[in-house]
C-alpha cells in the first residue's frame, strides 16, 4: 500500500501532538470537545473573533501551540448547520479533517464528534472512511519526497470516540470498501508500461485469496468464443488481450447474481486512428471501468456480501502497428453482429459488447451495470461532478441514482432512443463503431445496448470521473476508483439476501 497511515480507535481523552475537533455554525461543540479545549480559556473566542471564524461547513481555524494544551496544533473544522448535516458528509468531514493534519505531523487526534454529541460507530466507521481516502498517495515511483506535497510521510492517527471497540468493529467493513477504492485507485494510476493486460489479469487474481474464483481466459479461448470485436482492439499490440472473470458467491446458491462490466483498455494510443500528442498520457487510465469492477469485488467478498456477483473486464491495449485494425475493417462479435471500423479510437465499445454479451449469456445475470472511459463526449455534458447514466431499465436507474445521492459518486441519467440507434446503421455492415460528432456519448451507448437483449443493464460512461484528479474531499488522487462506493452501495441497499 502506498499509504503510509496507521488508523486507529480510541476514548476521548487528554490528546498531543496535533489535534482537530468538529464546530457547528455559531461556535458550537460537543461535549468531549468543549471539556478538552476547557483550559483555552478565552483564547478560543478570542482566535475564532480573529479570523471571522463561526463554524461554516468548508471552513477551519488552526490555532499553532495553544497555551494551556499540550498541543502542537489545534484545528477547528466547521461542519455548518446541525439540521443541514447528510449522512454522506460524515464521510467527507473525516476527508477534510484528514486534509487539515500538517505533512510533517507524525501523530493526529480526531474527535469523532459534533455538537450534537458523540457519533455512533457506523459514523465513526465513515469519518475512518473518509480518513483512510483522503490519506491515500501514489507514490510508488517517486525516490525522493518533497515537503509541500500532501501526505509525504506516516502519519498515525487516532479516532476518538465514544466505544472504541464498537467502532473497530463497524470498520472492519468499512476497510473492506476502503481497500476496494485504494485498489482501483492503484491500478488507474499505475503506468501501462507496468500494467498492461497480462499484469492486470494477474492482480485480479488475487482476489483469490478473498474467495473470489477467478477465471483468465486467453488469446485462444476468446478466438473460440468468436470476440472478434475485442480482439480486434488488441491485434496491434505487442501485449495479448486478456478476459478476467471474477465472481463472489455470497448469496444463496443458484441464485441469479448481479453482473459488473469493465472496460480495461490499458492503453488507448487511438490505435491507426492515433490520438493527438497533448495528454495522451491520460490513456493510461482508461482501464478504470475494469478497475473500478475488481475494487468492488474486493470490497463485496472482504466484507462478505450476501450477494452473488459476477465481474468481468475486458483487458486490452489499443496500439497502431502493421497487425493493427484499420478503419473500414469489418469485425464479427461474438453475438453474429458485425461492426464496421469507422474509427479505430472508438474502441471501448467494441470491447465491451464482446464481453456484454459473454455474461449475459453465460450467466443470464439479473441486471448488468458497465463502467467504461467511454467518450470524451460525456466530459463535455457532465464535467468531472456526475457520470453519465444510460439505461434501459427505470428501476435500476433509480436505484443507481439514490446509491449515487447517498455516496456522493453521482450519476445523471442520459437519453437512449431508435432516433439515436439510426445514427449507427451502416453502409456494409450490422452497425457503424462510431455515430459521428454529435451525441458521441448516446451513440456510444446505444451500440453497447445492441449487445444486452432484454436484461436489465446500465451503462456508466466514467471519462470525467474516473481520472484526472476529480477534485473532492475524498479524493486527491488521479485515479479516483470512482465506483466502488456507488456500487457496493448499490448491492447492499438492494441485492443482499
Ligand atoms: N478512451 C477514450 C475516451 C476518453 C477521452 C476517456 C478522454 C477519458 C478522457 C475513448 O476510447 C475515445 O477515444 N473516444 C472517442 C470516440 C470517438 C472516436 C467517436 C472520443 O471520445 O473522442
Ligand atoms: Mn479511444
Ligand atoms: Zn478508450
Amino acid at each position: 500500500m502506498p499509504t503510509a497511515l496507521k488508523l486507529g480507535f480510541k476514548p476521548f481523552a487528554r490528546p498531543i501532538g496535533v489535534l482537530v475537533v468538529f464546530c457547528q455554525e455559531g461556535l458550537k461543540f460537543g461535549p468531549a470537545t468543549q471539556r478538552t479545549l476547557a483550559p483555552l480559556g478565552d483564547v478560543l473566542r478570542r482566535a475564532a473573533a480573529a479570523d471571522r471564524f463561526t463554524g461554516k461547513s468548508g471552513s477551519s481555524l488552526d490555532i499553532v501551540a495553544p497555551s494551556g494544551l499540550n498541543l502542537l496544533r489545534l484545528v477547528i473544522v466547521g461542519v455548518g448547520k446541525d439540521s443541514e448535516l447528510k449522512p454522506r458528509d460524515v464521510i467527507k468531514f473525516g476527508g477534510v479533517a484528514m486534509g487539515k493534519v500538517p505533512n510533517a505531523a507524525a501523530s493526529a487526534t480526531i474527535f469523532a464528534e459534533f455538537s450534537s454529541g458523540a457519533l455512533k460507530a457506523n459514523q465513526v466507521a465513515d469519518l475512518a472512511l473518509g480518513v483512510r481516502l483522503r490519506a491515500y498517495t501514489f507514490d510508488r515511483y517517486k525516490t525522493k519526497r518533497k515537503e509541500d506535497e500532501e501526505r509525504p510521510g506516516k502519519v498515525e492517527v487516532s479516532i476518538a470516540c465514544s466505544n472504541p471497540a464498537a467502532a473497530e468493529k463497524a470498520w472492519a467493513r468499512n476497510v473492506a470498501i476502503a481497500d476496494g477504492v485504494v485498489l482501483a485507485r492503484d491500478l488507474v494510476n499505475e503506468p501501462a508500461n507496468m500494467l498492461y493486460p497480462g499484469e492486470f489479469a494477474r492482480r485480479a487474481s488475487s482476489l483469490a485469496k478473498l474467495g473470489v474464483a477467478v477465471e483468465v481466459l486467453d488469446v485462444a479461448a476468446m478466438k473460440k468464443l468468436g470476440m472478434g470485436a475485442l480482439l480486434g482492439v488488441g491485434q496491434g499490440s505487442a501485449h495479448e488481450p486478456k478476459l478476467v472473470v471474477m465472481r463472489w458467491n455470497g448469496g444463496k446458491r443458484g441464485a441469479e447474481p448481479v453482473a459488473f462490466i469493465g472496460k480495461g483498455v490499458c492503453f488507448d494510443s487511438g490505435g491507426i486512428s492515433i490520438k493527438p500528442a497533448q495528454n495522451m498520457e491520460d490513456m493510461k487510465g482508461d482501464m478504470a471501468g475494469a478497475a473500478c469492477v475488481v475494487g468492488l469485488i474486493h470490497a463485496l467478498a472482504a466484507r462478505q456480501a450476501k450477494v452473488n456477483a459476477v465481474g468481468a473486464i475486458g483487458l486490452v491495449e489499443n496500439m497502431p502497428d502493421g497487425k493493427a485494425q484499420r478503419p473500414g475493417d469489418i469485425v464479427k462479435t461474438m453475438s453474429g453482429q458485425t461492426i464496421e471500423i469507422i474509427n479505430t479510437d472508438a474502441e471501448g465499445r467494441l470491447v465491451l459488447a464482446d464481453v456484454l454479451h459473454y455474461v449475459n449469456k453465460r450467466f443470464k445475470p439479473k441486471f448488468m451495470i458497465n463502467l467504461a472511459t467511454l467518450t470524451g463526449a460525456i466530459i463535455v455534458a457532465l464535467g468531472q461532478q456526475y457520470a453519465g447514466l444510460f439505461s434501459n431499465d427505470d428501476k435500476l436507474a433509480e436505484r443507481l441514482s439514490k446509491a449515487g445521492e447517498a455516496t456522493g459518486e453521482r450519476v445523471w441519467r442520459m437519453p437512449l432512443g431508435t432516433e439515436y440507434d439510426k445514427m449507427i446503421d451502416s453502409k456494409f455492415a450490422d452497425m457503424k463503431n462510431t455515430g459521428g460528432r454529435w451525441a458521441g456519448s448516446i451513440t456510444a451507448a446505444q451500440l453497447l445496448q445492441r449487445f444486452v437483449d432484454k436484461t436489465p443493464w446500465a451503462h456508466l460512461d466514467i471519462a470525467g470521473t474516473a481520472m484526472g484528479s476529480p477534485q473532492t474531499d475524498t479524493n486527491k488522487s488521479w485515479g479516483s476508483g470512482w465506483g466502488v462506493r456507488l456500487l457496493e452501495r448499490l448491492v447492499e441497499d438492494y441485492y443482499e439476501r
